[in-house]
């Protein structure tokens, strides 16, 4: 994700560190959850299905895909990043899947970067969502660097992140977001494509969900806590004067609305097509945000891990089962298509502490 404007010559060097650590170190929070294990779904005793006619195929944003998963934007914006999207979008193209890229600021500041995400020029039928940090319309960005990273990519629809928590970790971070709801419904207004509004660690509550409808957005990733922490990975790698606002153990860094929370929220209460992302690394977990009624389950670290560590036949075969088990939750729940999966809520029984929070925020639902 994006950085300071007054940090630009670092940028690429701040995205390879990025791949970096999420390959080589822990990058979640400690005993901090995605929460979908607080949810049972009560099984089908004779599910009445026939394995083997189980469809996965499912629609987002009007486009047809094979299964209802999506690499989520990681990277591009440093020269090796070309290797790494190029091999994420073969994967993509490959199991019918839309992929996301990583923020392009890097490449509106240096244009020999473009080829670092331009994967449809290699691979023409994929759905590419494009990506930028909704906070840069605060600085130096405005609609004409917008259509351009549409364009550039040919992009079908664009991601606008939204990071508050990241930025406060970095030295020096974007830290103003005024007027930042008014701003991205100009973009909406204006934009060929497409907006998802995405979170990337901290989850949307459904107060901010129908912000994100008013606004005009097409899509929200509902970016919860449970994966991934960018607030971490900043602190990890903190290189400004004096010390970082918060040590490594603050708890503060457990902020946050759990993916499966903030899934549970939001579907069958907004129009927006919804994306679960944050910390999705089973199929299990998977089938239970869909059965919920998201549109599409996204996957970021266990993926580029097992690309960059066992290579793209292995990365490959990671989805692929990762479909696989969601099918099999299918076939124990009766369910034989993504459609019918998307309608069953009601077969999911919270406890613990998703029990609480389900209860605790009915009023507002
Ligand atoms: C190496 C890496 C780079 C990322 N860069 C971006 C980015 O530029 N823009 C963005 O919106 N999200 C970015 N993300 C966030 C992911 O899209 C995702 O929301 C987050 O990592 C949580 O998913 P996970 O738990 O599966 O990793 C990045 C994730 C990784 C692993």
């Amino acid at each position: 994700m994006d950085h300071n404007f007054n940090d630009e010559n670092n940028l690429p060097s701040r995205k390879a560190d990025h791949v970096k650590l999420v390959i080589e170190e822990d990058t979640g929070i400690d005993r901090v959850s995605n929460g979908f294990e607080n949810f049972k779904i009560i099984p089908s005793a004779i599910p009445e299905v026939d394995y083997r006619e189980i469809n996965m195929a499912t629609s987002f944003l009007d486009f047809e895909f094979k299964a209802p998963i999506m690499i989520a934007g990681m990277t591009g914006g440093y020269p090796e990043a070309e290797k790494i999207n190029k091999k994420l979008a073969s994967i993509c193209n490959e199991v019918g899947i839309p992929m996301g890229v990583g923020s392009q600021r890097a490449m509106i500041k240096n244009k020999n970067m473009i080829p670092t995400y331009d994967v449809k020029k290699h691979f023409e039928d994929l759905f590419l969502v494009g990506n930028l940090g909704l906070v840069q319309f605060n600085y130096d960005f405005g609609i004409n660097e917008y259509n351009e990273c549409v364009e550039q990519i040919d992009a079908n629809a664009m991601a606008l992140h939204v990071n508050a928590f990241q930025e406060l970790c970095q030295p020096e971070g974007d830290l103003n977001f005024s007027d930042l709801w008014k701003e991205l419904e100009t973009l909406c207004e204006k934009s060929k494509v497409p907006i998802i509004g995405k979170e990337v660690g901290s989850g949307i509550g459904i107060e901010d969900v129908k912000k994100f409808e008013q606004v005009g957005c097409s899509a929200i990733d509902v970016g919860g806590a449970g994966g991934t922490s960018w607030a971490k990975i900043e602190l990890m790698r903190y290189d400004g004067e004096g010390s970082p606002p918060f040590e490594l153990n603050d708890p503060t860094l457990k902020w946050g609305i759990p993916t499966a929370y903030a899934t549970w929220e939001a579907s069958g209460n907004t129009n927006l097509e919804l994306i679960s992302t944050g910390g999705m690394y089973h199929g299990l977990d998977a089938a239970k945000a869909l059965a919920m009624g998201t549109n599409m389950v996204g996957v970021a670290r266990p993926v580029l891990q097992e690309l960059v560590n066992n290579g793209e036949k292995s990365a490959l075969k990671w989805i692929e089962n990762y479909i696989e088990t969601i099918k099999r939750v299918m076939f124990l729940m009766g369910v034989d298509s993504i459609e019918t999966l998307r309608t069953q809520k009601n077969k999911l029984i919270p406890m613990n502490d998703a029990y609480f929070w389900v209860n605790s925020r009915k009023n507002k639902l």
